[in-house]
């Protein structure tokens, strides 16, 4: 069976795609440096895979421990998820942004095509169709404008997998934009564990609820949109797991490819909330501030292309997503930090 190399599999999607990749009967060896991560996420994922795996803790910057990974396995592709994605972190810290992520992959890529490995699935993100896109969002539209060097980061890895492309026809690359990832694996054993405060909507919602944070602040109920607030395109995290399966599992493709995966639908932030309540039977306190700068009212995704090419569609509805989100943030009321010292309910 075929090794996959998977970097920043210790992270939230990263995890949950390792666990579909050996649901789907591949091997596989994580690289991360645990920077924003930990161990026990892949105990838990091992535990629910029923399989082991390698784990190889290091930093996708260190060129002699990584090649020593491509000379212990024989890798046939990489899916690759190592990065930083904070965007007001990579605002105040530009640099450290291009180090890890640009630099990061630049580096990883060098050694790849040193070890003679031309398979690549890389984690984008719908930011790089920038301020003024028009929705929803479809592939070729070209990169728009970037509000931060987290976005800008994204962008400049798709223009160097492309160059590369360009430059050698051995190489296999799949560029996966992934609109608003939500949820958690349905044991409610692994999920999205904030190491801050989160800056992201749905794990602001699921600690409010489980009051380790106060109230929401709702960014802007002005904008034009049916009840005023920012409308998104979120998709469960498993959906995009086996998305990346599908990408992985493209034997013979060739050059490049680029595809979204979102679920196609706009659901507006106030709507996520009141479904959320709806769901839990939990009461979310929120307060309406201003706008968050940056933010766009409507963002989704034109999922064509993955139906079409890579037979890929959501498949979770948002009831589900909130309920996994839940699920997790009920059991792990402090996330993995909790495991060492508190007793986790595997039931
Ligand atoms: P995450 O922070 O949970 O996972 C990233 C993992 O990479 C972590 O385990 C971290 O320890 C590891 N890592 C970071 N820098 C590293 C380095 N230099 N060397 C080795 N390991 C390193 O993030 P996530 O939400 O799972 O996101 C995964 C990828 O998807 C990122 O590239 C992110 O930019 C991209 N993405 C995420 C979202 C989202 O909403 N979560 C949206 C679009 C794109
Ligand atoms: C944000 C990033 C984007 C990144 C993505 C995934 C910005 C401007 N964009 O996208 O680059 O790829 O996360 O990490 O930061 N909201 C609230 N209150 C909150 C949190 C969010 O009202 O406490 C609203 C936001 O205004 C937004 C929506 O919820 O309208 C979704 O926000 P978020 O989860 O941060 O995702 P994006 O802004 O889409």
């Amino acid at each position: 069976m075929r090794m996959i190399l998977v970097t920043g599999g210790a992270g939230y999607i990263g995890s949950h795609t390792v666990l579909a990749l050996l649901g789907h009967g591949y091997d596989v060896v994580v690289y991360d440096n645990l920077c924003n991560s930990s161990y026990e996420c892949l105990r838990r994922v091992s535990l629910i895979a029923g399989r082991n795996f390698e784990f190889i803790e290091g930093d996708i910057r260190d060129t002699a421990k990584l090649s020593q990974v491509f000379d212990d396995f024989e890798i046939s592709c990489v899916v690759h998820f190592a990065g930083l994605k904070s965007v007001s972190e990579s605002i105040e810290n530009p640099l450290k942004y291009y180090d890890f992520n640009v630099g990061g992959t630049n580096n990883l890529l060098a050694v790849m095509r040193e070890k003679e490995v031309y398979r690549f699935v890389f984690s984008s993100s719908a930011t790089v169709y920038g301020e003024n896109a028009a929705v929803p969002c479809v592939e070729d539209m070209p990169h728009g404008d970037m509000t931060n060097p987290y976005g800008r980061s994204k962008a400049m890895i798709e223009d160097i997998l492309l160059d590369l492309a360009h430059s050698d026809e051995k190489w296999s690359i799949t560029v996966l934009r992934y609109f608003n990832p939500i949820g958690a694996h349905e044991s409610g054993l692994i999920g999205e564990d904030p190491l801050d405060v989160p800056s992201n909507l749905m794990p602001y919602i699921t600690q409010v609820a489980v009051r380790r944070l106060p109230h929401l602040q709702i960014f802007g109920n002005d904008y034009e949109t049916k009840d005023g607030t920012c409308e998104r395109d979120f998709i469960h995290v498993m959906d995009l797991a086996n998305g990346h399966v599908l990408a992985v599992a493209r034997e013979s493709e060739f050059g490049i490819d680029t595809f979204n995966l979102g679920t196609g639908k706009a659901t507006s932030v106030l709507k996520m909330v009141r479904e959320f309540e709806r769901v839990t039977q939990i009461e979310i306190p929120m307060v309406v501030v201003g706008k968050r700068q940056g933010d766009l009212p409507q963002v989704w995704a034109d999922v064509t292309k993955a139906k079409e090419v890579l037979d890929w569609e959501a498949q979770y509805s948002l009831p589900k997503m909130l309920e996994d989100a839940w699920r997790w943030q009920r059991k792990n009321p402090l996330g993995y930090r909790a495991a060492s010292s508190e007793k986790v309910d595997y039931s």
